[in-house]
């Protein structure tokens, strides 16, 4: 029996503006009553909506995709090898030691797909002279990050005032601690931060934090046996079941103190999900939360925000030589530290499959599939000339780095930012609210979100 159900929202969607989305009679069972709500199934939003469960909390995770994970993808290739393209390995924290034990999937140290460093003008296909890079020493970087041991944190930990030296353009900051040697190196790491030298210190110390370079640099990163990532978020699927709404977004909603009523669109039809409380991990840009009904406190501050494009993918058939990774140096005497300015394909690594490669592409602002995907091929063709590559997957990771102006870090953005977790029961995690690594994400969440929230 199909009841209407006394809910404004649905009944206005339907009264005040007669979409054709909306059905006057949504039934019973398409009402989903649940403790916490959280919008994003990604690292993030995965890992919370397990542990909310651990906590007898009843929650449902609402997925834009159709699989969990976000930015974790693996893709089975032709030889069944399974191929990341996405998150690959994690700092070794007791967090990341649980969550996977969680799911009995045994984790190793993290040592990277190949075994050769190619460092290449990929204008032209040539490998720079030998001598053109400074070999990299991560001793006086670390010294330096060393002394902002909140960057791994959330932005509650930022001093008032903030450092000055965190809001300096990077290549300032590279500067004036003689960072030269390293510099080359943390643009291949600080992807996603548009040109390196320009973003605000903050932000590259963020992505290339103590923890960070310890695992990527001194092995001490961890990964599944198997290295499929994705098989963890699989398997928190099964666990989660009805529990989550995939290729699902929210259509409308309504939040206050007395709690969250959410219209979702989902492939089985609408459903309406009333919550004590809604968790958002998908990046807050005012475009991707507007369906929430952002009021004007809200809107202010998270249309400050700017990000960045980042995209990747993985290519056969490239004859490109095995176990190589490729890095596009610039050793034109104009490029800062041999680094090219972008958008451009900044690195290509081998992988398990020697017939896979990954291709990481990034710039400052959004570029179009079309164009990602076409420079990507010319510049494969030109380091293996008469080849004909193909790709076999292809993602968009943006908007990366999702942040603001040092100006705005200076005037206390962070502190604006942070009032409102739990304003009208909305909460938040995710990379924008504490670092761009699943370890840290997941850290915070567990110690510092979820005790707040519950
Ligand atoms: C290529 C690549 C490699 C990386 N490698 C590593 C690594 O090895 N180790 C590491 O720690 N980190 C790595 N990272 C960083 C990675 O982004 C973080 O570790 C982590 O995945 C971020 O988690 P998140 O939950 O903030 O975002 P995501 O994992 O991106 O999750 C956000 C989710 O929200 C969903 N979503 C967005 N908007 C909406 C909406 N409106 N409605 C519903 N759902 C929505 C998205 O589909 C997505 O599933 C990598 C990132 C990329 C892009
Ligand atoms: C969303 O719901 C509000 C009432 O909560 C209503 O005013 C608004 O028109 C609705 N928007 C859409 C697109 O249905
Ligand atoms: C109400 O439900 C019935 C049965 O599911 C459906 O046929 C009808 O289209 C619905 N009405 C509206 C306005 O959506
Ligand atoms: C969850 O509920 C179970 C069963 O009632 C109980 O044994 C367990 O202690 C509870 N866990 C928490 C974290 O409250
Ligand atoms: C990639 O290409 C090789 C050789 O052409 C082929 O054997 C393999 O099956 C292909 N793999 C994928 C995933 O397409
Ligand atoms: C991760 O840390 C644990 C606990 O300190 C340690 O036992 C384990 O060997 C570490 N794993 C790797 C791969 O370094
Ligand atoms: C550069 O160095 C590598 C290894 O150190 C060597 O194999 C290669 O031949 C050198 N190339 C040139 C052009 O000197
Ligand atoms: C740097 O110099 C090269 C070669 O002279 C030129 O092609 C390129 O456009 C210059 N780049 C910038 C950013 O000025
Ligand atoms: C692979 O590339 C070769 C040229 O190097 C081309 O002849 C062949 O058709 C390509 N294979 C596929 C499956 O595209
Ligand atoms: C995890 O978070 C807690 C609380 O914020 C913090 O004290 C701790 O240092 C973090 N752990 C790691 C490994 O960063």
């Amino acid at each position: 029996m199909k009841a209407r159900i006394g809910l404004g929202i649905a009944a206005c969607a339907v009264h005040c503006l007669g979409h054709p989305l909306g059905p006057s009679n949504i039934s019973g069972e398409d009402v989903i009553l649940r403790d916490v709500a959280i919008i994003g199934g990604g690292s993030s939003g995965t890992h919370a909506a397990i542990r909310l469960k651990d906590h007898n909390q009843t929650v449902v995770v609402i997925e834009r995709d159709g699989e969990l994970g976000g930015h974790v993808r693996t893709y089975t290739a032709n030889s069944g090898i399974r191929v990341n393209y996405g998150v690959s390995n994690f700092q070794n924290y007791s967090v990341v030691r649980e969550f996977f034990s969680r799911f009995d999937i045994p984790l190793v140290q993290y040592v990277q797909p190949g075994d050769t460093d190619v460092y290449v003008d990929f204008s032209t296909g040539q490998p720079v002279p030998n001598g053109t890079l400074p070999v990299p020493d991560f001793t006086a970087y670390l010294t330096e990050v060393a002394k902002y041991p909140y960057l791994g944190q959330s932005w509650e930990l930022l001093p008032d005032p903030v450092p000055e030296d965190l809001l300096l353009p990077f290549g300032e900051f590279v500067e004036k601690y003689n960072l030269q040697d390293v510099a080359f190196t943390i643009a291949q790491f600080a992807i996603g931060n548009g040109n390196v030298f320009e973003q605000t210190t903050i932000y590259v110390l963020k992505a290339v934090d103590y923890d960070y370079v310890q695992g990527i640099v001194y092995g001490q990163g961890v990964a599944p046996e198997t290295y499929d990532t994705q098989s963890l978020f699989n398997k928190a699927l099964v666990e989660l079941g009805s529990d989550v709404l995939l290729s699902s977004t929210v259509y409308n909603a309504s939040r206050s103190t007395a709690g969250v009523e959410l219209v979702v669109k989902t492939p089985t039809g609408r459903k309406v999900v009333k919550a004590k409380k809604l968790l958002v991990t998908a990046p807050p840009l005012v475009g991707n939360l507007q369906p929430l009904g952002l009021d004007k406190k809200e809107t202010d501050i998270f249309s400050k925000f700017q990000s960045h494009g980042f995209y990747t993918g993985l290519l056969n058939n490239t004859s490109l030589t095995p176990g190589a990774r490729y890095y596009s140096a610039d050793p034109n005497a104009n490029a800062t530290y041999d680094v090219p300015n972008l958008p451009d394909l900044q690195f290509i690594w081998a992988t398990k499959d020697p017939d896979v490669y990954w291709a990481w592409y990034s710039s400052p602002t959004d570029v179009p599939e079309e164009k990602v995907k076409s420079d990507i091929i010319t510049r494969f063709k030109d380091l293996a000339p008469g080849s004909n590559p193909e790709f076999i997957a292809y993602a968009n990771d943006s908007p990366s780095t999702v942040g603001v102006s040092a100006d705005e870090i200076r005037d206390g953005f962070y502190n604006d930012l942070l009032s409102l977790q739990g304003y009208k029961n909305t909460w938040y995690t995710g990379s924008t609210w504490v670092s761009d690594h699943s370890a840290e994400l997941w850290n915070y969440t567990e110690y510092e979100l979820l005790p707040k929230l519950m």
